[in-house]
């Protein structure tokens, strides 16, 4: 049962990372240069509020019932790293605690799920979850979710009844996000389930999806938080344009009841903004090589710059998006925007492209060159962290087809920059990144190969200081 209800919490990430789906115009001209990427208007606030309301707030507004949420998420061994208050305080950071209309405690998923690391023994809010595991979305059948409703049922009718809109939805979106692998994350997936099952303009919930789905499930990495006020653009593929608040609150689909709902929720998320625009990369807690990683800044400024932008005192960024003619990586991600039409007219034609701050989607054959502030510390590497380590992203012949990390006592490698890993000779499960894979190649950004390994090495260093 534990098992169980944890699958359903996980189940509950539906927050929406329209990265899949979409057709932009039937017009549609490969790229061959890179493009940058216009600014566009955010709205202030502020954010001391918006870390409150991130971490207590009830953007989500359903969940399963807190006694069973604690249970599921075990008590004892857990540490608290927010250090809440109230029933808060008794639940680990990726939960909030919300109170249904008839008054029962629910515990709700928050952004924190895929949002937070542990890393040394501290939680560091806006560092990508590598550690999730979606992989076990086939234990989100019917038959298990039936139970626990069945559970509820009896044990307590008034805990069914305020924890129901949320089962509901977590039956229909549970079996549809199941990962290949441990570690990626398929919230861009939940996105499309969850618009395919909702009116674009009320937000009601349909139980017949509306739009026709694929069954593929495209994986991606989480981008680290702090890079956000460098970006004109969200998402790997620099799709989610305009407004940032609105993207930032889609999680609130999951259980919208209506657009009144929507427009709350709304007016809490440009402080949440302003939070993550505060946030800063981690420092490289080891000593650094200072003549090497000078070295290193020449070599960066004359190979890498160009696309990925100048750090120290004054900085660059160029806020590219780079054609798949020359980035060359795994392109099932963008490509995904461009074979299902459907939801990129479902996100625009949506509530979320209304009002006075609109957003929109407006997907690229390619992917956006991310800033590289905190480098050091977001391994697995690309978009669908397929590359274990910054040695072998920057030699791709080094690169391990099938490899596996540690979940349970992770070890960092401080040299190669990234996770210890073992490589196979085979896949094997769920626990071995496979990148043969459709959406888990790890080919592309070669342009670290023709670094003489010294040179390479130096590279390294200068990247620990960003
Ligand atoms: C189920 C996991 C999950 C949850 C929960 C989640 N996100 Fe995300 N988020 C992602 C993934 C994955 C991406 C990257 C998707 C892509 O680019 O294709 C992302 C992207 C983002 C980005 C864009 C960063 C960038 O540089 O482009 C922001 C900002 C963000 N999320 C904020 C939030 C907020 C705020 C919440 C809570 C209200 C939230 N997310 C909840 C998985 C999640
Ligand atoms: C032509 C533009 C371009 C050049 C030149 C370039 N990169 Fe990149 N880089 C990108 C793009 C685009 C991505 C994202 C690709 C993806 O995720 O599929 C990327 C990704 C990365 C990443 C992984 C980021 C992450 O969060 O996973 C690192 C590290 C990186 N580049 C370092 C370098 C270094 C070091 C150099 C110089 C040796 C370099 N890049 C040269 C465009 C470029």
């Amino acid at each position: 049962m534990k098992k169980i209800l944890f699958l359903i919490l996980l189940s509950a990430f539906s927050f929406l990372y329209f990265q899949s789906f979409t057709l932009f115009s039937t017009t549609t001209i490969a790229n061959e240069k890179p493009v940058p990427i216009p600014p566009s208007q955010q709205r202030t606030g502020n954010a001391a509020k918006g870390y409150k309301y991130l971490t207590e707030g009830d953007y989500v507004k359903g969940g399963i019932p807190y006694e069973f949420a604690l249970m599921a998420t075990g008590g004892k061994n857990k540490k608290f790293y927010l250090q809440r208050e109230g029933l808060n305080g008794k639940i680990s950071h990726e939960y909030t605690i919300v109170t249904a209309p008839n008054g029962e405690k629910l515990a709700a998923p928050n952004c924190m799920q895929c949002h937070a690391q542990v890393f040394d023994s501290a939680l560091y809010i806006g560092m990508g979850n590598t550690f999730i595991d979606f992989s076990l979305g086939d234990k989100l059948n019917a038959g298990n979710f039936q139970m626990l409703e069945k559970l509820l049922q009896k044990q307590s009718p008034s805990k069914y009844e305020a924890a129901k809109n949320f089962i509901t939805v977590s039956k229909t979106i549970g079996p549809k996000i199941g990962t290949a692998v441990r570690g990626v994350n398929s919230a861009d997936r939940l996105a499309a389930v969850l618009a395919a099952h909702r009116d674009p303009v009320t937000f009601k919930w349909q139980q017949q999806a509306l739009l026709e789905l694929t069954n593929e499930v495209i994986p991606s990495d989480v981008p680290a938080w702090w890079l956000l006020k460098k970006k004109n653009a969200m998402f790997y593929n620099g799709f989610g344009r305009g407004d940032f608040g609105k993207f930032l609150m889609a999680s609130n689909l999951l259980t919208v009841n209506d657009t009144a709902e929507s427009r709350e929720v709304d007016s809490h998320i440009s402080d949440v903004l302003a939070y993550i625009y505060t946030l800063e990369a981690p420092q490289y807690p080891k000593t650094i090589n200072v003549a090497l990683a000078k070295t290193g800044e020449a070599l960066f400024i004359k190979n890498c710059s160009k696309c990925h932008g100048e750090y120290g005192k004054e900085e660059k960024y160029p806020n590219l998006l780079i054609p798949e003619s020359i980035i060359k990586t795994d392109s099932f991600l963008y490509k995904a925007n461009y074979q299902y039409p459907q939801f990129i007219q479902w996100f625009n034609s949506s509530w979320f492209a209304t009002g006075s701050h609109p957003a929109r989607l407006e997907p690229f054959e390619g992917y956006i060159a991310p800033p590289l502030d905190g480098i050091w510390v977001t391994a697995p590497y690309l978009h669908n962290g397929s590359v274990p380590t910054l040695e072998a992203l920057l030699n791709s012949r080094t690169r391990p087809a099938y490899w596996s990390r540690d979940f349970n006592t992770p070890v960092y490698d401080y040299v190669k920059i990234g996770w210890q890993y073992t490589a196979h000779n085979a896949p094997g499960g769920t626990a071995i990144y496979n990148t043969a894979l459709p959406g888990y190649g790890n080919y592309g950004h070669n342009f670290g190969d023709k670094l003489s390994d010294t040179e390479r090495k130096a590279v390294i260093e200068y990247l620990k200081t960003l």
